[in-house]
């Protein structure tokens, strides 16, 4: 078709198992997982192919995106989503298939690619504008802007090496945002940086967007995806599961880790970590059975293998995917850890009335993530009573509240 600008044909991908490579989980990896530290994750059974020790992490992906549309790039944890992007950067090579890029491509990809760690902040910029093909002259035009943006102007001659990550991501999408690629194709950059750094990169796509520039995203914050993008892709285990409109794409999705929660835990394929202590099972229970906004509910966490080598963590999803919150027992106060199941106790449950899913994971002492499950379980929470208040369902308004009070007139003079 004339308006296309991408064409994705037969895409698939192998990569060698047990070579040392360049797969480190993403900082986003770290904190859906609440874990503090990831190994390398194990293949699922599926992809794995035993005889030639090879993982296709993508198999038989054809798409095709047309001038300025904004393309969503869902699914799981391992799912293939970073691989499609690399390979439209073509900072990897298919294994097998082609695609084919009509215009400038300007990538934001995962931290760790695209900046040469020895060279400074301006000299990243000159060689990220230089490779997407703009001229000494027009990357001058824009560095005030860019690093205007950045926040990093007092690094600016520092190599990036130093920078932190967060600083390193502000410029990195800096560049990306204002080298003015024909397709903007960013990685789930907004769970690193501030909130306020978030919305500016959001706000920038979205404008990006609107000058009608083709842009793709891969995010796991289905609200922020719903926003920005008109058609969304679901991959999952290296193939397409569902392309059209976003809304229904998300629908798909958020029904496939509905699906998978109700699958036993204990034998759930897709998970990683190393394994030597497992999740088997999670019980969740209000105080009078079903989990209800300002009631004690309890949730319990049952493992195989030796318990005391871990600790547990879980963190809780709303129904758009979002994190709501996260605990850890690393972070426990009543004394030491006994017993056959690890139990944590909301007191009371301050969730609003909704579906919530979590990710649990369980880390050993020395930092080792021993098993993590995404979509390990899901609950609902019915309406209730707090501090003498009904708290109701109200959507788009959050998901959590707490005790408090209203008074009209006076300060609140706390001292
Ligand atoms: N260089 C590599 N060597 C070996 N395996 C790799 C490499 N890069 C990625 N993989 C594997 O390929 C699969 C797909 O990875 P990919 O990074 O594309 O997933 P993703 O959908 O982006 O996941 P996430 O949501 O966690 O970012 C994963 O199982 C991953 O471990
Ligand atoms: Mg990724």
């Amino acid at each position: 078709m004339a308006d296309t600008v991408i064409q994705a044909t037969n895409l698939a991908k192998a990569y060698r198992l047990g070579v040392a490579n360049n797969s480190f989980p993403t900082l986003r990896d770290a904190l859906a997982s609440g874990a503090r530290r990831i190994l390398q994750r194990k293949a699922d059974g599926g992809r794995r192919n035993s005889g030639e020790d090879q993982f296709w992490a993508l198999r038989d992906v054809s798409f095709e995106v047309r001038a300025g549309e904004v393309l969503a790039v869902i699914g799981p944890n391992g799912a293939g989503k970073s691989t499609v992007l690399k390979i439209l950067a073509q900072i990897v090579e298919p294994t097998s298939g082609r695609a084919t890029i009509r215009g400038r491509l300007g990538a934001l990809l995962e931290v760790g690619t695209g900046f040469h760690a020895e060279l400074t902040g301006r000299e990243n910029i000159y060689l990220n504008g230089a490779i997407l093909g703009m001229r000494r002259a027009e990357i001058r035009s824009k560095l005030d802007e860019i690093v205007d943006f950045s926040g990093v102007e007092p690094f600016l001659d520092t190599p990036v090496k130093r920078y932190s990550s967060g600083m390193y991501l502000r410029l990195a999408f800096a560049v990306a945002a204002h080298v003015e690629p024909d397709i903007l194709v960013v990685d789930e950059v907004l769970a690193v940086g501030d909130a306020a750094f978030q919305k500016k990169c959001i706000g920038k796509v979205g404008q990006i967007a609107h000058t009608g520039r083709t842009v793709i995203f891969v995010s796991h914050q289905l609200s922020v995806v719903q926003k920005l993008c008109n058609r969304a892709i679901l991959i999952g285990d290296g193939t397409i599961k569902a392309d059209g409109p976003t809304a229904k794409v998300i629908e798909t999705y958020l029904r496939t880790i509905t699906d998978q929660a109700a699958q036993d835990l204990a034998t759930r394929a897709l998970r990683s970590g190393r394994g030597r202590v497992r999740l088997t099972a999670i019980e969740i229970e209000g105080d009078g059975g079903v989990p209800t906004s300002g009631q004690r509910m309890r949730f319990r966490f049952r493992a195989a293998g030796d318990q005391s080598l871990v600790d547990c963590s879980f963190t809780i999803y709303d129904e758009f995917g979002d994190a709501v919150t996260s605990f850890d027992s690393a972070e426990h106060s009543d004394g030491e850890l006994v017993g056959d199941s690890f139990v944590c106790e909301f007191r009371p449950c301050l969730l609003r009335p909704g579906r919530y899913r979590i990710n649990a994971a369980l880390t050993s002492r020395e930092g080792a993530l021993e098993d993590h499950v995404e979509g390990a379980a899901t609950f609902d929470v019915r309406p209730g009573i707090l501090g003498g208040r009904l708290v109701n369902a109200e959507p788009g308004y959050g998901s959590m509240t707490m005790p408090h009070h209203w008074t009209r007139g006076r300060g609140l003079g706390y001292r």
